[in-house]
C-alpha cells in the first residue's frame, strides 16, 4: 500500500515543510514503506492524490492548507484517511484566536489576550491596546507559524507597525500580555482512547528570543529534555498539555507551547497540529529522548491514522 508524503505547498512556512516532508520520507523508506513525496498543488490537489492510487496521505504541510482543515476536508471528501488531526481541530489550532477561545472556555491557563479584526482598525486600536495591556504586548497574526506575523512590542510606534504588518497576513490580530519566563514545549500523541506526553522541553536562544530565524538556525537555540522542574511540575505541565490537545480534539502528534511563568505558573500559548519535523525540530528530539527514534516516531505516526 503506498503512502504520499504531502509537503510544500503556498504557505509562508513552505519551506520548512519541505523539509520535514523530506525528512519523513526517508524515513519511512528506511523502514520499508512504499512511499513517495508530493508537493502540494492547491487547485490540482485532489485529482493528484486520486491518481496517485495511495492508502494514506502523510500531512507535512505546516500552515495555510494543510493545518487549518483544507487538505483535511479534501481528503475525507475522497475517502482517502490521513495522519494527523482532523478538520475541526486543525482549524481551531492553526487560528490563534479561535484556540484561545477554546482555552478560556476549557479553563485552560493561558495568557490574557483580546482579538481585533481588520475592519476595527480605523478605530483607535491603538489606544485601547495601550489602556487595556501594559507593556511589552505580544500581537500576532491569527493564522502563521514559525513565529511568523509574531511581535513583541515596548513602545507606541512599533504597536502600530506592528499591527499593520500583523494585519498584513491575516484579518484577525491576537494581541496578549506578554509572560515573562521560561519557554517550554510539549509534545502529545494519542487518539480519542489514549494520549500520552512526551518529555517537556525547555528552550533557550542565543538572541533571547526564539524566532523564525533562532527557529531554524543551527546553534541558535538548545532544546533541554527533560526540562529541569521538578517532578510535581513536569506532571503539571504534561497533564495541561494533554488536557489542551484533547479540548482542540487533536489526534496523531501535536505540540503544545508554553511559557512557564515568573509566579511557575504554565500558560498554553498555543497548538500546532502539524509540528515541525526539520533536523532542528523540536518533537524529534523529544521522541527521542524517550527512546523513539525518528523513523519509528514516523511509523507510530502511520498506526495512530489507522494503516
Ligand atoms: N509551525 C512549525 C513548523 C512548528 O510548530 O514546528
Ligand atoms: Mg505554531
Amino acid at each position: 500500500d503506498k503512502i504520499v508524503v504531502v509537503m510544500g505547498g503556498t504557505s509562508t512556512e513552505a519551506e520548512i515543510s519541505r523539509q520535514t516532508g523530506t525528512a519523513i520520507l526517508k524515513a519511512l523508506q528506511s523502514k520499508g514503506y512504499n512511499a513517495e513525496g508530493m508537493e502540494l498543488n492547491p487547485t490540482t490537489f485532489a485529482e493528484d492524490i486520486r491518481k496517485s492510487g495511495c492508502a494514506m496521505v502523510f500531512n507535512a504541510i505546516h500552515g495555510k492548507f494543510g493545518e487549518d482543515g483544507m487538505i483535511q476536508g479534501t481528503l475525507d471528501m475522497l475517502g482517502i484517511p490521513y495522519t494527523g488531526s482532523g478538520v475541526l481541530a486543525s482549524a481551531v489550532t492553526m487560528d490563534k484566536a479561535a484556540s484561545k477561545r477554546v482555552f478560556v472556555a476549557e479553563g485552560i491557563s493561558t495568557p490574557r489576550s483580546q482579538t481585533f479584526h481588520a475592519f476595527e482598525m480605523k478605530h483607535n486600536l491603538v489606544a485601547e491596546i495601550e489602556k487595556n495591556f501594559s507593556w511589552p504586548v505580544v500581537v500576532k497574526a491569527a493564522s502563521q507559524g514559525s513565529s511568523i506575523g509574531v511581535y513583541i512590542v515596548e513602545t507606541h510606534e512599533e504597536l502600530e507597525k506592528s499591527l499593520q504588518e500583523a494585519f498584513s497576513y491575516n484579518d484577525e490580530v491576537l494581541v496578549e500580555e506578554f509572560i515573562k519566563g521560561r519557554e517550554l514545549t510539549v509534545a502529545v500523541w494519542g487518539d480519542d482512547e489514549a494520549k500520552e506526553a512526551f518529555p517537556i522541553i525547555e528552550i533557550t536562544t542565543t538572541s533571547g528570543r526564539y524566532d523564525y530565524e533562532s527557529k531554524y538556525t543551527k546553534g541558535a537555540s538548545t532544546h533541554i529534555i527533560p526540562m529541569p522542574v521538578s517532578d510535581a511540575k513536569t506532571k503539571e505541565i504534561q497533564d495541561l498539555a494533554i488536557k489542551t490537545f484533547t479540548a482542540c480534539g487533536c489526534r496523531g502528534v501535536a505540540r503544545v507551547d508554553m511559557m512557564l511563568g515568573p509566579d511557575e505558573k504554565p500558560y498554553v500559548i498555543e497548538v500546532n497540529s502539524v509540528p515541525g519535523m526539520t533536523e532542528l525540530s523540536l518533537v524529534p528530539d523529544a521522541a527521542r529522548a524517550m527512546g523513539v527514534e525518528f523513523p519509528e516516531l514516523c511509523e507510530r505516526i502511520l498506526e495512530m491514522a489507522g494503516f
